[in-house]
């Protein structure tokens, strides 16, 4: 059984996101969302409420996939729950270096753990977690950018 990740912040989750969840579960039998507790960003919801927002998400989509929060190295919870694969989502060249260092740390870390990219749909590449609160939180329509789900909760969070 081939098993993959997908890990993010996903602070919050948006459709861009989805996007990558729908064409991984493609390529391996089982993928876990994985949400991280060691970001380097100031995030707006706790991982909790991040979970929350993914799970909300996907039962949506009527989709049934597992989501966990780790903590620690991405390579360390991949060898934990026996996946092979990582994926993540390229959206524009300037995602390529910093995804392409990680990359290679990771795989000097664990060579074990193939990394795969996926180019979300065109509409979805100039998205990101930032740029959808930011919006939300001057007023600016955010339905077709998150699910029903994220939005009630930019809203409650960051609506004026
Ligand atoms: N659609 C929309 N937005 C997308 C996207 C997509 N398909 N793919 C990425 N993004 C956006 C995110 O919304 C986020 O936007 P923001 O910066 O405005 O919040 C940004 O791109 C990148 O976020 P994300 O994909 O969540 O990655 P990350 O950089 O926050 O986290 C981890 C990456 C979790 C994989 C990495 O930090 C990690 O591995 N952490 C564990 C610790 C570790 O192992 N470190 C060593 C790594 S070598």
């Amino acid at each position: 059984m081939k098993t993959g990740i997908y890990p993010g912040t996903f602070d919050p989750i948006t459709l861009g996101h989805l996007d990558i969840v729908q064409r991984s579960l493609r390529l391996v039998d089982r993928l876990v969302i994985a949400v991280t507790l060691n970001s380097h960003k100031s995030n707006t919801f706790s991982a909790e409420e991040r979970v929350e927002m993914i799970r909300e998400s996907l039962a949506e989509r009527n989709l049934d996939l597992e989501v966990e929060v780790f903590d620690g190295l991405l390579v360390e919870y991949a060898r934990r729950i026996k996946a092979q694969v990582i994926f993540r989502g390229l959206r524009a060249v300037s995602d390529f270096e910093y995804e392409f260092q990680m990359a290679l740390m990771n795989k000097k870390m664990a060579p074990e753990v193939e990394e795969v990219f996926l180019t979300p749909d065109q509409q979805y590449i100039y998205l990101s977690s930032s740029l959808v609160k930011e919006v939300a939180s001057l007023g600016g329509k955010v339905s077709d950018l998150v699910t029903p789900a994220v939005e009630r909760r930019l809203l409650q969070r960051l609506g004026s």
